[in-house]
């Protein structure tokens, strides 16, 4: 640990703090969390936490899921403007308006959506649990799937359903330049290809396994190849070398042909975390009756989640 992270570690300690970070984060940041992980390991933890304080190195729609889940914590940010093209480009009035348009909507939002998003949903679901979530939804209702599309259309392929799907996508992960990949695996022709569901399906055909951050990092670590093409975001590349330091792990470059890098996970350094300790804010705060509404479908989702 250099003298910044040391630093941070006392000042967690005198907060009574605790660090959830995602896997997307800067390595140094990764490197202080207390809980490091995807999207649905961090939910359920940030429900558990006994600290008084939550400083959550993830992006916006993260944070807020923490305080909604655990809201007599003070949960506070490094960064308060780390945003989520798919959170953050799904309006709640265009979500009212659309889900009018059908009998007996039953609304399945993935957990990258806002909290205003979320207060409308039926449940939750994150990509660890997607498939499980979809199966045990009512069978006489009209099933729609917000906010990603290419997740929303893996769910209908795999599960031979047709699901209404929001056409939200992700900055990052629908982006992937098939020349790139076609040219990594020319050159690497034992590698597996690893990617997210949130990848487009003309990248997603390429795939030996789909699956969340946990799934692919768990699905490398037990596979026998050496080498792997991995489609999502860079950041789990420390991870991954931790569970398998022999195996090498090569990356797909975004349509412009450079690294594939969520800018707003990015946006957390040692500084700002310093600061937000220091000072313990930004903070999230949730109106009290936004937040019981959306802790509703995400309870749900935790309830039928391992
Ligand atoms: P995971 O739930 O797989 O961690 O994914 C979160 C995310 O934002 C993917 O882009
Ligand atoms: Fe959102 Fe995409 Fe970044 Fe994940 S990688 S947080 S979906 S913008």
């Amino acid at each position: 640990m250099n003298d910044k992270q040391k630093y941070i570690k006392e000042l967690a300690k005198k907060n009574n703090a605790i660090i959830l970070a995602h896997y997307y984060v800067a390595d140094e940041i990764q490197e202080i969390a207390d809980f490091l992980g995807d999207s649905l390991y961090l939910t359920q933890k940030a429900k558990e936490v006994k600290n008084d304080v939550i400083l959550f190195c993830g992006v916006n729609f993260m944070a807020e899921t923490t305080k909604i889940l655990n809201p007599n914590k003070k949960v506070i940010v490094p960064d308060n403007c780390a945003y989520c093209s798919l959170a953050d480009n799904f309006d709640v009035l265009d979500c009212i308006e659309w889900k009018s348009q059908f009998n007996n909507p039953y609304l399945i939002s993935y957990i990258n959506s806002s909290t205003e998003i979320k207060t409308i949903s039926d449940i939750i679901c994150t990509s660890s649990n997607a498939i499980n979530v979809v199966q045990n939804a009512p069978k006489d209702a009209t099933l729609l799937f917000a906010t990603d599309v290419n997740l929303g259309s893996w769910l209908n392929k795999k599960l031979g359903i047709n699901m209404k799907l929001w056409n939200g996508n992700c900055v990052v992960h629908h982006n992937y330049s098939e020349e790139g990949l076609k040219k990594l695996i020319k050159e690497n022709p034992t590698a597996e290809v690893i990617a997210h569901p949130e990848c487009t399906e003309n990248i997603l055909k390429y795939a030996n396994f789909i699956g969340s951050t946990t799934g692919i990092i768990n699905y490398s670590k037990q596979s026998n190849s050496n080498t792997f093409i991995v489609l999502t975001e860079e950041g789990v590349h420390r991870k991954l070398k931790i569970e398998s330091p022999n195996k090498t792990f090569l990356f797909v470059p975004n349509q412009k042909l450079v690294a594939n890098i969520c800018i707003n996970m990015k946006k957390h350094t040692l500084d700002k975390v310093i600061s937000a300790l220091e000072t313990l804010s930004p903070e999230i705060k949730i109106n009290e009756k936004v937040r019981e509404l959306a802790a509703i479908p995400l309870e749900r989702m935790l309830s039928i989640s391992i």
